[in-house]
């Protein structure tokens, strides 16, 4: 079982007891807001839990998720993302969620830091992309603090169901050596 921890945080493979919550962050519209806006059912978290919860760090062509465990509560408040490109296994995407009632307080930078430096130092992954909303001021900080470049604007690149019209998309990248 995959374990990666600094000080404050504990991030490791999703278990069927997190189904619960991971509801409780996934179901909230601030958190769908700019993550396709789907708002989760509790049976949508479970199988969010019994989908990945098997995957291992490292794996190619799927998103593997690690749920972030604020070790002092013992509770999880998040999930980190991987995807490591079928086609180029060393180029990944990730993605980053935190319960709002934790956000702002730096978890997210920790955790994304600890999952980048992982895949570039123990998986040699040559670069990590990111696709955000340009509205997701916090996302874009986040990269932003890590050191990723923007590399591309596609402009009226997907349909916002709220509000109903077409939103620009950045893509931002990080090369191994502009991290270590
Ligand atoms: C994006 C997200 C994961 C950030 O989590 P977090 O733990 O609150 O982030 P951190 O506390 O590590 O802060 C990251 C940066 O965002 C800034 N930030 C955090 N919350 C913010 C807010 N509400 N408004 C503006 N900036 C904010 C922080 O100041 C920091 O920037 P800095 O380094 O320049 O000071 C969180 O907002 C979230 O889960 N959003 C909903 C899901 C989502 O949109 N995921 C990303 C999809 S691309």
């Amino acid at each position: 079982m995959i374990k990666l921890e600094t000080e404050r945080l504990l991030l490791r493979q999703l278990q069927d007891e997190d189904v619960e919550a991971v509801y409780a962050y996934r179901s909230d519209p601030d958190v769908a807001r700019y993550q396709s806006s789907r708002l989760y059912t509790l049976e949508d978290a479970k199988l969010f839990v019994f989908e990945l919860k098997e995957t291992q760090l490292g794996t190619v062509g799927e998103w593997v998720q690690l749920g972030i465990i604020l070790k002092n509560e013992q509770k999880l408040v998040g999930d980190v993302g991987i995807k490591l490109n079928g086609k180029q296994a060393k180029i990944g995407d990730i993605g980053y969620t935190v319960n709002p009632a934790y956000q702002n307080r730096g978890i997210a930078k920790e955790a994304v830091g600890l999952v980048l430096k992982t895949m570039f130092t123990e998986f040699d992954v040559h670069k990590i992309m990111a696709t955000i909303d340009p509205r997701n001021i916090a996302s874009e900080r986040l990269l932003i603090h890590w050191g990723f470049h923007k590399e591309a604007v596609f402009r009226k690149h997907y349909w916002d169901k709220i509000d109903q019209a077409w939103q620009d998309e950045y893509v931002y990248g990080l090369l191994k050596n502009e991290f270590l």
